[in-house]
């Protein structure tokens, strides 16, 4: 990873973390993302919506290499190239996502599903070093009394939690969350909206993609804006909501609650 627990010293300088430059993935003759651009800076909080669809968990594909998007596209993170390197070696240049539906190791105890991203950082350390990692990790999601619980038995909510903490245990730059608040409860989100910020708090720049906007429209400090695969508007939350073609495209009447 580039960094270590101990020495985790995110840039909060507002320099840019990662450029996209006329970003393309094509399925057949579908144009799932289609030449976008933007950039985010290091420590910004940015929302992306958008209708069913318009291509947002394939922009997250592409930002964490589980897609290869076409000729000329540019993902540059801290001015690196990124593009065809596997997921593995993009995680370690600092980018950790998480899915939109959740992916845990059904059989595996909320503790041994938390030691996971530990392992390729921790293989030559103590077992006991791997499970401190683990329990701390559970800790920062308040999971730590289900540290034996099977995943299959922990409820949606407390599945999104350990989902979010095997993504931030590697500390990355940029942390990708696919629709963390989709299927939970106010209690609930409001938990995972407590620890993005205080991730944010610690200076990791986060991206979310969000179809619940009353709590998105709230915590984030930009929002880019995409609709069949064209970056439609990007802005302050205000902005967004008081500009045409999204309101067109998206929010409709819902957009007035965020004017
Ligand atoms: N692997 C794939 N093969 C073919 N088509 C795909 C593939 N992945 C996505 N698509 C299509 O690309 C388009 C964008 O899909 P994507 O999942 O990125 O949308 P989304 O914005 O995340 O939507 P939602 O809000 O419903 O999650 C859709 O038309 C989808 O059917
Ligand atoms: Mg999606």
């Amino acid at each position: 990873m580039s960094n270590t627990e101990d020495t985790f010293s995110p840039k909060i300088d507002g320099t840019v973390l990662i450029e996209v430059k006329n970003l393309s993935k094509h399925f057949k003759g579908l144009k799932a993302v289609d030449k976008v651009n933007f950039t985010i800076k290091a420590g910004e909080l940015v929302g992306i919506i958008g209708p069913n669809g318009a291509g947002k968990t394939t922009l997250f594909n592409l930002l964490s290499g589980f897609l290869k998007p076409e000729k000329g596209s540019k993902i540059l993170l801290n001015g690196k190239n990124i593009i065809g390197k596997s997921p593995y070696r993009i995680a370690s240049m600092g980018i950790a996502r998480t899915f939109q539906l959740v992916r845990p190791f059904k059989f595996l105890n909320a503790l041994e599903n938390a030691m996971v991203p530990h392992v390729p950082n921790y293989l030559t350390s103590r077992p006991s070093t791997l499970k401190n990692r683990a329990t701390w990790s559970l800790i920062t999601v308040d999971l730590a009394e289900k540290k034996n619980y099977p995943a299959f038995i922990l409820p949606h909510g407390d599945l999104k939690r350990l989902d979010i903490s095997r993504a931030m245990a590697v500390q990355p730059e940029l942390l990708l969350l696919d629709e963390p608040f989709a299927g939970l409860s106010h209690e609930e989100s409001f938990r995972i909206e407590h620890l993005i910020k205080e991730s944010r708090e610690k200076g990791m720049t986060i991206a979310i993609v969000e179809h619940k906007l009353g709590i998105l429209m709230r915590l984030v400090d930009r929002v880019i804006v995409l609709d069949q695969g064209r970056l439609i508007g990007q802005g302050t939350p205000k902005e967004i909501a008081n500009n045409e073609d999204v309101i067109a495209a998206y929010l409709g009447k819902e957009a007035v609650q965020y004017a």
